[in-house]
């Protein structure tokens, strides 16, 4: 729940801008916009309206934690405020400035099935480059590489969950790391929101009149403060088919560093 207030005023008597209570720290096309314009439903939270990069460029943090605080939302005190980064889960030190600044910062992580984050991942850059006139490849040619999975790839490299969740759990231990189920977000929102809610000591006040189905779209679309929206139009973009056998080569390959990963979190997800 966004304060309003135009630009050229001041903020609202009583409100600050602060440190965020909680950080959604990825994963990249998990769901990341979506879950944090569904969290923006709750009155007692306040999210940071752009993507900040403070913990994962260097150039970024070299600015300073008061460069930082100015990108906060401006926020009553019995609020929460929430900032998004999907590019920190994959950063090899923002678990660790993470922790520098708050040791009991309440990290949220949405994830969806792997293999279908690479495509999703593969799409948004197919997209970027077109917008850029830049040439683009079939995905099958970024895959593969003299008939193996080229695991090189970075869209593959960002969907071994296990090996950057390890990273945050040299700094974290796992209470402190709630993650939502992506694939169950899209499906339907309001049960991960509520588990959210819980997560982040919230009262209970997202409820399933915020959400509606829109069959354009296909997908669920917000309802709030009388305002109806549905996310941006780069957010569910449809997908290209991938060649089966090399799909299957990819899926196989995430196979082993899913288990890992349901171990480490002491979870298991119903991923292809
Ligand atoms: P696709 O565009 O590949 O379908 P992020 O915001 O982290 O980049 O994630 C983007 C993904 O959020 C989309 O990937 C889409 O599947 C997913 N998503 C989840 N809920 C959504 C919603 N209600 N509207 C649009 N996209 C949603």
């Amino acid at each position: 729940a966004n304060i309003s207030g135009d630009v050229s005023s001041s903020p609202p008597p009583g409100t600050s801008k602060r440190a965020p209570h909680s950080i959604i720290i990825g994963v990249r096309k998990g769901g990341t916009r979506a879950l944090l314009e569904m969290l923006d439903i709750h009155p007692e939270v306040a999210v940071a309206a752009t993507e900040v990069h403070f913990f994962d460029w260097d150039e970024n943090y070299a600015k300073g934690f008061e460069w930082y605080r100015e990108l906060m939302p401006y926020s009553y005190p019995h609020q929460i405020t929430v900032e998004k980064t999907p590019g920190y889960f994959t950063s090899a030190l923002a678990p660790e400035r993470i922790c520098a600044m708050n040791s009991s910062i309440k990290l949220l992580l949405i994830l969806r099935d792997p293999s279908e984050r690479v495509i999703s991942d593969y799409t948004q850059v197919y997209f970027n480059r077109l917008e850029n006139r830049k040439p683009v490849q079939a995905i099958e040619n970024l895959l593969v590489r003299n008939g193996a999975l080229n695991v090189r790839y970075k869209a593959i490299q960002r969907s071994l969950y296990d090996v950057h969740i390890r990273n945050w759990l040299r700094h974290f231990p796992l209470e402190q790391i709630h993650i939502v189920d992506g694939d169950a977000l899209i499906r339907d929102p309001l049960p991960e929101l509520q588990k959210v809610e819980r997560f982040l000591n919230l009262p209970p006040r997202i409820v399933s009149s915020n959400f509606y189905f829109n069959q354009t779209k296909g997908f669920y679309c917000i309802r709030s403060d009388g305002r109806e929206r549905c996310l941006h139009e780069s957010k569910g973009r449809p997908h290209p088919a991938v060649n089966s056998t090399v799909l299957q080569q990819l899926r196989s390959y995430l196979k082993e560093h899913n288990r890992t990963f349901f171990r480490l979190v002491k979870r298991t997800f119903d991923w292809q």
